[in-house]
C-alpha cells in the first residue's frame, strides 16, 4: 500500500490548478443515462471515484470514449463521452456501490430512463450511517414502486413517472440530485422544496437544462421542473472543485505561504474564505482564481459550526481543525452533517493537538506545535486534514490508507511539491 510522507515547516508558495469537482462529476456522469446522445463533459478530475463511476456506468451498457488521454486511463484526458444508446442492463452490483456511494446516483436516471433499476443499497460508511430513504421517499413521490430484497433497492415505474410536490424533511444533496434527474423525464411539473443549494446540484441542473431540461430555481431551495419527452446529449464542463480549493488554501494559511489557486472561485467558497479571514489568511481574487496567503499574522481561533451551502461545508470540517489545532486561542468545530466525522481527531491528538470532542462538538486548544508522526484515517477529508497537520509540524509525518486521498485529490503530492512542500510518496 501507497504510503505518503511529509516534512513540514515550510511555507508554501507558488500555483496551484483546481481541477474539476468530484461530487459535481460523479451526478454528471449518472446524467449520461437520460439520453440516447451523447454526454461529452470536460474538466473532469482525474480521481478513483469516477474510474468506479465509469466502470458502473460502463455495466449499465453506457458506452464510453475519452479524448486526449492515455490508453486505458479512462479520465486522465478529462474529456470524458458518454453514450447510453444501448442502455439495458438496470442493476448497479454490491460490489461497485460499496466501494463508492455515489453509485446510488443512477437509481433516479435509471428509473426515469429505462422504467426500473435494481441498485444496491449502499449500507454504513465511515461517517455515518448515511441512509437513502429520502431519495426513495422523494422517488416514491414521483410514482415510483420501491422494494428492498436481497439487499437491493427495487424500483419500477410501471406506469411511468408522474411530476410531485417534495418537500424534502432535511437538505439532502444525493436526494436532490437523484430526485432532479428523475423528474426532468416525468409527466407534468415537479417542485423539490427544500432542496440542496450546493453547487454540485446546480452544476447537475444546469447540465440537465443543456440537455433540453425544463428547470428553474437553480441554485435556490425550491426547484421547478417541467417534465420534458426526451433529453439529448450536450456538451458541459464540470465547475471547479470547492473542496479541492478550501483545502489548498488552509495549506497555504497553515504553512504561512502565499498561493494562488487557479480556476477557483470565491462564490464557490464563502463561509470558507470568511473563516479563513478571520483567523488571520488574506484571501484575495485573482484574475485566475483567488489568492490565498498568511505572512507573519499569527493564527486565530474561530468557532464554526457545519451546515449545508451557504454554510461551513462538512467536507472541510477536518481540515479547519488542522489549522486551528496550532491557532492561538480555542476554538468549538461542531458539525451537524454527519454524526461520525472526527476520526481525525485522536490522529491530530498524535501529533501534538489539543482536542476534545463532547457529542457533535470539538473543543480545539491551539498548540504552539505539531510534530510530525505516523498517522491514518479512515476517509477522505479526515486523511487531507493529516496531510495539512503534517505540512505545518516539525519532524516526519508517515501517512498510510493514501487511497483514501486518492479518492478525491487529483495529484495531491505533485501539486504540493510545486509549491515548496517536502512530501513524497513511496508505492508499494
Ligand atoms: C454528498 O453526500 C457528498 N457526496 C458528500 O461528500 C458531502 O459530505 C455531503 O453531500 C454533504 O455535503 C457526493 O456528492 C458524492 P447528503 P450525500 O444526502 O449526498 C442524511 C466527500 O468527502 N440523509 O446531503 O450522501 C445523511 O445521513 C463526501 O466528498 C438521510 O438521512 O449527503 C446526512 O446526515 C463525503 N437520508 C445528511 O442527510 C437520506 O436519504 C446529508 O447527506 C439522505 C441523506
Amino acid at each position: 500500500m501507497d504510503r505518503i510522507y511529509i516534512r513540514g515547516g515550510r511555507p508554501l508558495k507558488g500555483k496551484i490548478h483546481i481541477c474539476g469537482a468530484k461530487n459535481a462529476a460523479l451526478p454528471l456522469m449518472a446524467a449520461s443515462l437520460l439520453t440516447d446522445g451523447t454526454l461529452l463533459l470536460s474538466n473532469l478530475p482525474d480521481l478513483a471515484d469516477i474510474s468506479t463511476m465509469a466502470h458502473l456506468l460502463a455495466e449499465l451498457g453506457v458506452e464510453i470514449t475519452m479524448k486526449g488521454g492515455a490508453p486505458g486511463r479512462v479520465n486522465s484526458g478529462r474529456v470524458l463521452g458518454l453514450t447510453a444508446e444501448t442502455t439495458s442492463a438496470t442493476t448497479a452490483p454490491y460490489d461497485l456501490v460499496r466501494k463508492m456511494r455515489a453509485s446510488v446516483l443512477v437509481l433516479g436516471p435509471l428509473l426515469a430512463r429505462r422504467g426500473r433499476a435494481r441498485v444496491s443499497l449502499p449500507g454504513g460508511c465511515a461517517i455515518g450511517t448515511r441512509p437513502v430513504d429520502l431519495h426513495l421517499k422523494a422517488l416514491t413521490a414521483l410514482g415510483a414502486k420501491i422494494g428492498i430484497d436481497e439487499g437491493y433497492i427495487e424500483a419500477t415505474a410501471p406506469k411511468g413517472l408522474k411530476g410531485a410536490h417534495i418537500l424534502f424533511p432535511m437538505v439532502t444533496v444525493g436526494g436532490t440530485e437523484n430526485a432532479l434527474m428523475a423528474a426532468v423525464l416525468a409527466e407534468g411539473e415537479t417542485v423539490l422544496a427544500n432542496a440542496a443549494r450546493e453547487p454540485e446540484v446546480a452544476d447537475l441542473a444546469r447540465c440537465l437544462v443543456a440537455m433540453g431540461a425544463e428547470i428553474e430555481g437553480i441554485g435556490t431551495g425550491t426547484l421547478r421542473i417541467r417534465g420534458v419527452e426526451h433529453l439529448s446529449g450536450a456538451k458541459y464542463t464540470v465547475v471547479p472543485d470547492r473542496i479541492e480549493t478550501g483545502t489548498y488554501a488552509v495549506a497555504a494559511a497553515i504553512t504561512g505561504g502565499d498561493v494562488e489557486l487557479v480556476d477557483a472561485r470565491l462564490e464557490l467558497i464563502g463561509a470558507v474564505a470568511d473563516t479563513l479571514t478571520k483567523a488571520g489568511a488574506e484571501v484575495c481574487e485573482t484574475p485566475g482564481g483567488l489568492r490565498v496567503a498568511r505572512t507573519g499574522v499569527p493564527l486565530k481561533g474561530v468557532d464554526v459550526t457545519t451546515g449545508p451551502f451557504p454554510g461551513f461545508p462538512t467536507d472541510m470540517q477536518a481540515q479547519l481543525m488542522a489549522l486551528m489545532a496550532v491557532a492561538e486561542g480555542d476554538s468549538e468545530i461542531t458539525e451537524t452533517i454527519f454524526e461520525n466525522r472526527f476520526t481525525h481527531v485522536p490522529e491530530l491528538c498524535r501529533m501534538g493537538a489539543d482536542i476534545t470532542v463532547h457529542g457533535g462538538s470539538a473543543m480545539v486548544r491551539g498548540v504552539p506545535g505539531l510534530s510530525g508522526a505516523p498517522v491514518m484515517a479512515t476517509d477522505l477529508r479526515a486523511s487531507v486534514s493529516l496531510v495539512l497537520a503534517g505540512l505545518a509540524a516539525e519532524g516526519e509525518t508517515e501517512i498510510t490508507r493514501v487511497y483514501h486521498l486518492d479518492r478525491g485529490y487529483e495529484r495531491l503530492e505533485e501539486k504540493l511539491s510545486a509549491c515548496g512542500a517536502d512530501v513524497k510518496r513511496v508505492r508499494g
